[in-house]
């Protein structure tokens, strides 16, 4: 982090080619908003306080994005380009001096060191601007760098603006500068609209600070892939599978096994211990955070799941935003969700759903179940299809079952409901009322056999 940076992220654009009703900047890539990934990146070279958002489109949620990260944001009402984004925050960010970095919001993948590089660059040659530039085979749609014969920049022009020769140049602006903050401000209102867009264009900043007796400087990078600009779904897609891989590489470089590698989907702020075991098409999104030694088998779905150690869930089961405590078995086709919590050496097996419902050390559910609302002890042992009845039509009820109870298959517990430690409730039961420690529950008619009800043949 650097003391005196300040970062602007522009993102109040609409993303005109997303074809969206939402604005470009929230869509995802990698699990996170585009803006979300240029907040990561901003809060790596500058302090929160420092960092700003600009925008427009859709200003209310990505404000709500720009706050949940705590950083602030500039509202720019009418988007009049990217030189007009950066005015609009004149009245916050003039006062803060030092150093002004811009970064595009549509660029997530450009990684914090390449920005702090381009600050001491900017810091050793004692620059008015300095921005980062790459060749591309296919410049179509960027700015492109001008230079004079003796290399030093002298522009940086809009493929909309440039003339047949210029959209030859390979080069081009990729949408990340730095400036004297100073010298920002006080060129600033020199922005002109006269281009095709009749837009305020950030880039015309450098012919303004170029023309006022500043150094300009590029940090031309070689590999481009990090540089990547998201326009349309295409290249959203694009930029999302190289995080995923990037992610699952990482994870593997790490100690992970992945299985058909090509096939998982991994958010950028997962955790995976040591020597777990992801099968493929798993799908491990959010915050979630997986312990060591686990086996996630094929397609499940972890969303927001805190997973311990030594934790095997067979295929095709989902737990979103709830914990499984270490040495626990979920599945096959279990779901696990809304803050359930599994204890240690809890198994879960087919069919089964838990919903805000804690189950105890050591206690077992295996087949064909819904639990919801409940508290379980440890030890207990609920038989196949066995259901809480939590809703009555109008409110949710809580259930209690104590430790070592045993609930008999198909039973239907009617909440809100106790079942004292150690009681037993025999099968095909609907239990209705509290039942003591250590008793027998039987609520069911008593079976009738009728001795020659057959008819005869
Ligand atoms: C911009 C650069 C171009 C560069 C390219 C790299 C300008 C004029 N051009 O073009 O040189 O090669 O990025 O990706 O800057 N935004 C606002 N308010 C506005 C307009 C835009 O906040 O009024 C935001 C957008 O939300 C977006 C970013 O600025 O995040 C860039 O805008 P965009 O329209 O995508 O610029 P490009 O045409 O890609
Ligand atoms: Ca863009």
């Amino acid at each position: 982090m650097i003391q005196d940076v300040t970062v602007v992220i522009l993102a109040g654009g609409q993303g005109t080619r997303m074809k969206s009703r939402m604005a470009k900047v929230l869509h995802r890539a990698g699990g996170k908003a585009l803006v979300e990934h240029a907040i990561d990146t901003a809060l790596e070279v500058a302090p929160a306080n420092r960092v700003f958002v600009v925008v427009g489109h859709q200003a209310d949620a990505v404000r709500a994005v720009a706050s949940a990260a705590g950083v602030g944001s500039i509202h720019q009402k009418e988007q009049l380009g990217t030189g007009h984004a950066v005015m609009c925050g004149e009245d916050q960010l003039i006062g803060l001096g030092g150093t002004l970095v811009v970064l595009n919001g549509d660029c997530p993948m450009i990684r914090p060191e390449t920005v702090r590089q381009l600050v001491d660059l900017y810091r050793e040659t004692g620059s008015g601007a300095a921005m980062i530039t790459t060749d591309l085979d296919d410049p179509t749609g960027y700015g492109r760098i001008i230079r004079e014969p003796n290399g030093d920049v002298l522009a940086i022009v809009e493929h909309k603006a440039a003339t047949p020769e210029q959209l030859h140049v390979r080069e081009i602006n990729a949408g990340f500068y730095c400036f004297n903050a100073a010298a920002f401000w006080k060129h600033v209102h020199e922005l002109r609209t006269d281009n095709p867009a009749g837009e305020y264009y950030l880039t015309d900043m450098v012919a303004i600070l170029l023309s006022a007796g500043h150094r300009v400087t590029a940090l031309k990078i070689a590999d481009s892939s990090e540089l990547l600009g998201i326009n349309n779904r295409v290249e959203l897609a694009a930029v999302d599978k190289i995080m995923r891989d990037r992610k699952v590489r990482q994870l593997m470089l790490d100690g992970v096994t992945i299985e058909r590698p090509e096939t998982v989907t991994i958010d950028k702020d997962v955790q995976v211990g040591q020597d777990s075991i992801l099968g493929p098409f798993t799908q491990l999104t959010g915050k979630t955070i997986v312990g060591e030694n686990c086996k996630i088998g094929a397609s499940c779905v972890l969303e927001n799941a805190v997973i311990g150690d030594e934790v095997e869930i067979f295929p095709f089961s989902m737990v979103s935003a709830s914990t499984v405590e270490s040495k626990a078995h979920i599945g096959p086709f279990a779901r696990i969700r809304m803050g359930a919590h599994l204890e240690e050496g809890a198994h879960i097996g087919n069919f089964v759903e838990l919903k805000k419902t804690k189950l105890g050390r050591g206690s077992k559910s295996m087949h064909f179940a819904y639990l919801g609302d409940s508290t379980i002890g440890s030890k207990v042992n609920i038989g196949a299809g066995t259901i809480t009845c939590n809703y009555d039509g109008k409110k949710k009820h809580q259930t209690h079952i104590g430790d070592g109870a045993f609930v008999g298959s198909n039973s239907t517990l009617v909440a809100p409901l106790e079942i004292g430690a150690g009681a037993y409730i025999a099968a095909g039961s609907a239990i209705t009322h509290k039942v003591p420690e250590k008793t027998l529950a039987i609520g069911r008619a008593r079976q009738v056999v009728k001795e020659g009800w057959a008819p005869k043949e």
